[in-house]
């Protein structure tokens, strides 16, 4: 990995930081409590996200991820039945977004689904580095 890659990532993160602080300084100035939602999910999220740039900087500068056969065999299954799962918030996330026309809910709601979609996607990657191992070993 380059360096460039590293310095990129880990002025990232120090910007992820500055959000966080962001939201809690909204969040200390309003009394609303819609906003101060919003804080909390940019604020949740960017925590999340610190925490996925501090994997990526160690496995760029220390050593790669991998998943072996074995770990994948483990929860082949159970990744089946969780995508499902999450296939059906996915489903209920669509109905919901649809039929609501208060530009407030509809935000909050389209937030999940998307949420949701990500889910399925990281499963569905998932599974498919279990057909990767498997034809890699
Ligand atoms: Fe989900």
């Amino acid at each position: 990995m380059s360096d460039a890659m590293v310095t990129l990532l880990q002025d990232w993160l120090k910007a992820e930081d500055d959000t966080i602080e962001m939201t809690n300084k909204i969040s200390a100035t309003t009394t609303n409590e819609t906003i101060r939602l919003f804080m909390l999910i940019v604020r949740a999220d960017s925590v999340k996200h610190r925490q996925i740039q501090q994997f990526l900087l160690d496995a760029m500068t220390k050593q790669a991820p991998a998943i072996s056969l074995e770990e994948i065999a483990d929860i082949s299954e159970m990744i089946n039945e969780h995508l499902a799962l999450e296939q059906k918030t996915v489903d209920l996330g669509k109905s919901l977004v649809g039929q609501n026309k208060l530009p407030i809910l509809k935000e909050l709601m389209q937030y999940l689904l998307d949420d949701e979609e990500k889910h399925v996607r990281l499963l569905q990657s998932l599974a498919a580095m279990k057909e990767y191992v498997h034809k890699n070993t």
